[in-house]
């Protein structure tokens, strides 16, 4: 039997060898850090999902080895596969930059900036999203879409001002269950999530639309208001569970079990779908044997003021992205052009200890 060949794909100048059907999106994880781009509709064990949001777009500054024309315009890398010779721009492309920044718009058009009230804030991916390619304006001056609120169950809160159409949890119910009870009523701007007959979502697995919506329009009521994930402390967890494998990631202060949620990879997606029973009837520590502090990303706002794995663990040291990409990192802000408490030429890095008042004389 003849090996299949490896195509080999470029990346933002960085070489990788992939399997031939391999999406853009899925190379550039293999990669891994920056260079892979967001994904908002996208989720690697949803089968079809992807090509919804264009969050992804990446440039293809040479199509293949045989073919090196350009793709001319930019493309959706959760559904364009790889071609062997292939070169592709995502954070080295000014063009991409600019796209996805007029994506982050137009998503924003009409999502409420309700985040101080949200319970999805601080793991809000149209919140990083923002942070990171959004302005700080919007240019939109028409009134935000509003609907009837719909109760679509005892566990479930819908948010329907918040959802971003990305499908996900449509293709959960779908893929997940085996009586999908909601859906995607009415077309263009009149789109919605909605249960048609004003059904509940009950389904043993429905539990896990909460963790695949990428905003807060699908949430947890069980937990509501209840506290804010920067102040709860992740903890890996198992049990002997007959329906799922019973693996979460408990939500806790002190003793107390606020919230239990599937374990996330690096994607943010997650590793085991878990059913209704360990997410919500599961809530105290003796359902649970505790198997340590979850490994949260350090760059994630409920990483303050934890530490990761076993205390004294080395720290996981920054990747240094310029190095990998060829360019500088795009700075959020110059501290000194709006402030002229530290002076340019005092480095903070090379301060030995905590900054004094004597390094500013
Ligand atoms: S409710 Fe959430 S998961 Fe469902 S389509 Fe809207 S944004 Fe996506
Ligand atoms: S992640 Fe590719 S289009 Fe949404």
């Amino acid at each position: 039997m003849s090996e299949v060949q490896n195509f080999k794909v470029t990346i933002d100048n960085i070489t990788v060898e992939v399997a031939p059907g391999t999406t853009i999106l899925n190379a550039a994880r293999a990669i891994g850090g920056e260079v892979a781009p967001p994904a908002m509709c996208y989720y690697s064990k949803l089968k079809d999902s992807g090509g919804k949001c264009r969050t992804c777009l990446v440039e293809v500054s040479k199509g293949s080895e045989k073919d090196p024309r350009p793709m001319p315009k930019l493309v959706a890398s959760c559904r364009t596969t790889v071609m062997d010779g292939m070169e592709v721009k995502n954070i080295t492309s000014e063009k991409v930059l600019d796209a996805r920044k007029g994506i982050v718009e137009m998503l924003l058009i009409n999502h409420p900036l309700d985040c101080p009230v949200c319970d999805q804030a601080g793991e809000c991916d149209l919140q990083n999203l923002s942070y990171e390619h959004g302005s700080e304006k919007t240019r939109y001056e028409f009134k935000r879409r509003t609907f009837e609120k719909e109760d679509i169950g005892p566990y479930i809160q819908l948010h329907m001002t918040r959802c971003i159409m990305c499908f996900r949890c449509v293709y959960t119910a779908d893929q997940l269950t085996d009586k999908r009870e909601h859906g995607i009523l009415d077309r263009g701007d009149h789109a919605q999530i909605s249960t048609l007959l004003g059904k509940s979502l009950d389904h043993d697995f429905i539990g896990n639309v909460i963790d695949v919506c990428p905003v807060g329009a699908l949430t947890d009521k069980t937990f509501r208001f209840k506290n804010r994930v920067w102040f709860a402390k992740p903890v890996d967890a198992h049990r002997d569970c007959p329906t799922c494998k019973g693996k979460v990631r408990l939500w806790m202060r002190g003793e107390e079990v606020f919230r239990v949620t599937a374990r996330k990879d690096e994607w943010g997606e997650v590793e085991d779908f878990i059913c209704n029973d360990c997410r919500f009837h599961k809530k105290e520590t003796k359902d649970w044997v505790i198997e340590g502090p979850s490994v949260v990303d350090r760059r994630s706002v409920i990483a303050q003021g934890h530490y990761q794995g076993k205390v004294g663990m080395v720290k996981e040291q920054p990747r240094l992205i310029d190095q990998v990409i060829g360019k500088a990192p795009k700075l959020l802000m110059d501290i000194h052009s709006i402030s002229d408490v530290n002076r340019p030429d005092v480095d903070l890095s090379q301060i030995e200890g905590p900054a004094h008042s004597d390094d500013f004389e």
